[in-house]
């Protein structure tokens, strides 16, 4: 027989219900075992709002003492292991309550006053999300680094640059790797935004329509930390909106996921330059795996497995919105099916973060300082694969306009030299003087200079271009920016 009020929720509900619900149905309702994650979060909102109904006189101050003591006590449980969690009692917050309950008596009764699973959970999610938010950025600014320290060391390596995965025109390593940061500083700016909106406070808009009691929000909100970038309370403005509202998760999984296609992008890059036929880099053994026939092997797992959870992530984003689609006002069971998307993606996200920032930069070995992992680069690969396709055509062509042509006539010139040297099995800048002035008399010696890989990329002196003498400038700017 039951002891306590929440042992069987038949009863926890009150004398409405007649029977008890099935051991299937009780399973399918319940969330604690994936929404226990939250406990840190759901502890910290409790108090928060236990310290404000205490200050407007809505519970006692002995109330919030015995509240704060059992919440500590159940933080070391919950920490060593110790607590018990109950499918009976269906989620982290009634878990918690009831506990509380257990060792406090009325003032863990007290505790719900003017509160509502239903803001409760939205506020929990938001203080958690905050949190791995905050990790997260520091994982970007990791990855970034990680980059552009690779980059520093590779700013006159050159490679292909390609265009339809034909050789386009030669850049620096270093471009082609700062390319990344820009893609990886663009998702750090967007989680950074949607950290403004997670950082609302829903609690007191209670089940949907707010709360008799004279509650301060914004003192909440202020104990929470949920404040602007001026210090200023951010709460919830409609209590509809504030308990049902899950765009935060929706706006977080959609940052995550462009950031998961970037490390796919990424991923995809590796594993091209990885093959024999590029060779134009190594990953460290420790993330590569053997062939269990193929005893030659290594194979990129980790960039694999990257693209493939980028699919993962993006399938949370679309599971998150269409969730929301056809909710009507204002909080619904629907809801509770936010979590284990939104937990996945957080989880995938930062391994993968984690694991990138190693894996392209290496990791320090704190007792001897050395470093180990990262990629090496094969530069003489990148620089035979440039030296093919006619990589510098683009510079004879605008060569030719300073002499006086028409760039489209210079195009058209280009595209004869190419045919003969071609039909030849030579480059450009392997054609005799004589052979390239049929072409165009005004053709000279200097030719060769501009043919070459060094001048093809010194040429491209502008913002965002890939000159070494920019890629250095663009280096510093992120040392700067990454402090
Ligand atoms: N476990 C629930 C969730 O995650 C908590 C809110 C329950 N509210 C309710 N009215 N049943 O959404």
């Amino acid at each position: 027989m039951s002891h306590n009020q929440f042992d069987n929720k038949s009863q926890a509900w009150s004398a409405l219900f007649s029977e008890p619900m099935s051991e299937l149905v009780k399973r399918y309702t319940a969330s604690v075992f994936f929404d226990k994650r939250l406990w840190q979060a759901d502890i910290t909102g409790s108090l928060a709002h236990a310290e404000m109904l205490a200050a407007q006189g809505i519970i006692a101050a002995t109330d919030y003492a015995a509240i704060q003591k059992g919440m500590t006590q159940i933080w070391s449980e919950i920490e060593a292991g110790a607590f018990e969690w109950k499918l009976d009692l269906e989620d982290v917050h009634l878990n918690i309550e009831a506990r509380l309950t257990q060792l406090v008596g009325d003032a863990g009764k007290r505790l719900h006053t003017g509160r509502s699973r239903n803001d409760q959970v939205a506020t929990d999610v938001r203080l958690w999300l905050r949190s791995e938010i905050d990790l997260i950025g520091g994982l970007l600014t990791d990855l970034q680094r990680a980059l552009v320290d690779v980059a520093e060391q590779n700013v006159d390596v050159i490679l292909p640059g390609f265009t339809h995965l034909q050789v386009a025109q030669p850049v620096s390593f270093a471009h082609h790797l700062l390319a990344y940061v820009e893609m990886f500083s663009r998702d750090a700016e967007r989680f950074a935004d949607v950290r403004r909106r997670t950082n609302r406070l829903p609690l007191g808009s209670a089940a949907l329509a707010g709360t008799t009691y004279p509650l301060d929000r914004e003192r909440v909100a202020r104990t929470l930390g949920m404040v602007d970038d001026a210090g200023q309370p951010q709460v919830s403005q409609n209590s509809l909106d504030g308990v049902s509202d899950r765009d935060f998760a929706i706006e977080f999984t959609a940052a995550a996921s462009l950031t998961m296609v970037h490390i796919s992008r990424l991923s995809e890059e590796l594993i091209l330059w990885m093959s024999q036929n590029f060779a134009f880099v190594k990953i460290a053994d420790r993330f590569t795996t053997g062939s269990s026939i193929m005893p030659q092997k290594k194979n990129p797992d980790v960039p694999e497995l990257a693209r493939g959870k980028t699919g993962r992530v993006v399938g949370h984003l679309m599971g998150l919105i269409t969730l929301m689609k056809g909710q009507p006002l204002a909080y619904n069971k629907d809801n509770q099916e936010d979590k284990e998307p939104l937990f996945d993606t957080v989880d995938t996200l930062k391994d993968t973060l984690r694991i990138f920032a190693e894996m392209i930069g290496g990791q320090v070995n704190p007792a001897t300082g050395e470093k180990s992992g990262g990629i090496t680069v094969n530069a003489a690969a990148m620089r035979a694969a440039a030296q093919k396709g006619f990589a510098t055509a683009t510079d004879l062509a605008d060569y030719l306009v300073k002499k006086g042509l028409p760039f489209r006539d210079a195009h058209e010139t280009v595209a004869h030299a190419v045919k003969v040297a071609s039909d030849r099995g030579v480059d450009l800048s392997e054609l005799p003087l004589d052979v390239l002035q049929q072409f165009n008399p005004h053709i000279a010696d200097d030719v060769y200079q501009v043919l070459s890989l060094e001048g093809s990329l010194n040429a491209r002196n502008v913002i965002g271009g890939t000159a070494p003498v920019q890629v250095r400038q663009q280096i510093t700017r992120h040392r700067q920016r990454l402090g």
